[in-house]
């Protein structure tokens, strides 16, 4: 099986992922650091010395060679990753994709205080809620589009294995 979780930074699709990767004695992916081992450089540092373009061109081409090239995985995407390149049609056709559906609030206390996103790194707290809801509301129409919406009260390992059982029969 091929999981793909998505939703905004912040959502926690690394830690989960890795913890649902590691129950399941599954291989676990994350994108962002796939991304940088390949580059040899952090994500804030191919956005500054790349651009945004390149990042998603190489976020895409790099979705696309881990999941041919393995059968089974758990992967957590970068927020941006279903949004470009026909990013979330493709994880689509090649297996489930779990939208990670957190608050805005929750995404905002996590992302405050991190210097390692590009997109987020703004001076005061409103502006940093304000790009949040804005973004979030750009990508809604994409995220929607998973196999599942997982509530925050909903992430749970219990849940979501629930989930995936009864997606599968
Ligand atoms: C991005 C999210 C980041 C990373 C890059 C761009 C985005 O990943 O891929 O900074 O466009 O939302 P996380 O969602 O893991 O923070």
């Amino acid at each position: 099986m091929k999981i793909f979780l998505i939703g905004m930074p912040g959502s926690g699709k690394s830690t989960f992922g890795k913890t649902l990767a590691d129950k399941l004695m599954m291989d676990f992916f994350d994108l962002d650091k796939e991304i940088e081992r390949r580059e040899s450089l952090p994500v804030q540092e191919i956005f500054h010395e790349k651009g945004e373009e390149y990042f998603r061109i190489r976020e895409q081409e790099i979705l696309r060679e881990i999941t041919q090239q393995n059968h089974s995985f758990i992967m957590a995407t970068g927020g941006g990753a279903p949004c470009f390149h026909q990013s979330m049609d493709f994880m689509l056709a090649e297996g489930k994709v779990l939208f990670l559906d957190i608050s805005l609030e929750t995404i905002f206390e996590r992302v405050q205080n991190s210097t390692d996103r590009p997109l987020l790194a703004l001076q005061s707290s409103e502006a940093l809620l304000e790009r949040l809801g804005k973004i979030r509301e750009e990508r809604l129409s994409v995220y929607n589009k998973a196999h599942s919406i997982i509530e925050e009260k909903d992430l749970t390992f219990s849940y979501v294995m629930d989930l995936l059982l009864r997606k599968e029969s």
